[in-house]
């Protein structure tokens, strides 16, 4: 509890960081609520926060846009959520600071070896929730196609609306070398792992409507 207070202070002053691991954010910035999970990168001292929002209502077993918000130290080179669970064979939206906002880019790998361009997907970076400052940068960005994708063959998953769904992520140190570029190469990353991230609480009334003023 201690240590939650801690981050949730150091957070509050930096602007940019959330407060804790609490279940929903709404954030200032972009007005959207985020359904949101803090990871720990080392041992109980550095976090990436994952907020995902999406329509309200949106309904199961048909894909629905969502809004993706990472918050990184700024000793994160890329961060990369993989909306299937694991690296292979699912959407990959990655983002990293490009000078004072970020870049995203979409992609997609058969094996573990780096991904490519995933044409069946697209992303809008939201410019007002993409920044940096002196200890953090995040990124925000809608995108279309990352709940309802095929896995392999003709499998298709689609994302529960309405309850936990689990994701996986991957951050690098190295920056990418070719920041202002979405097809930048990327080295390989320092950290992977997974959680369950409740959808269920990442509903967004007005979502277009945030989207559209967070353009
Ligand atoms: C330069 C690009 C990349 C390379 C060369 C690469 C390579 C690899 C390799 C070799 C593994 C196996 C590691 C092990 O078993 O210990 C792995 C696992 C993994 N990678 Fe990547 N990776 C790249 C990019 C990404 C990206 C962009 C993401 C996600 C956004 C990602 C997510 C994962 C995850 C979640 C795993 C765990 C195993 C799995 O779920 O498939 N990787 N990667």
């Amino acid at each position: 509890m201690r240590l939650s207070f801690g981050l949730a202070c150091v957070a509050t002053l930096l602007g940019l960081a959330s407060e804790t691991n609490a279940d929903v954010y709404r954030d200032p910035d972009t007005g959207f609520s985020f359904s949101q999970y803090n990871a720990p990168i080392t041992t109980g001292t550095s976090y990436i926060t994952f907020r995902v929002a999406i329509p309200s209502p949106a309904t199961s077993g048909q894909p629905y846009d969502v809004v993706l918000q990472v918050v990184a130290p700024i000793s994160a080179g890329w961060v990369g959520v993989a909306w299937g669970g694991s690296m292979t064979n699912n959407p990959l939206l990655i983002g990293w600071a490009n000078g004072a906002s970020s870049m995203t880019s979409i992609r997609r790998a058969t094996s573990h070896t780096a991904p490519t361009a995933y044409t069946a997907g697209s992303l809008q970076l939201l410019k007002k929730g993409s920044k940096s400052n002196g200890t953090h940068w995040q990124f925000t960005a809608k995108c279309t196609g990352c709940t309802q994708f095929t896995t392999t063959g003709t499998t298709t998953k689609s994302l529960n609306p309405a309850g936990s769904n689990r994701l996986a992520f991957a951050y690098a140190r190295t920056k990418p070398s070719q920041p202002s570029s979405e097809s930048s190469p990327l080295n390989v990353h320092d950290l992977f792992n997974y959680w369950e991230h409740d959808f269920s609480s990442a509903g967004n009334a007005a979502f277009q409507d945030l989207v559209d003023r967070n353009l």
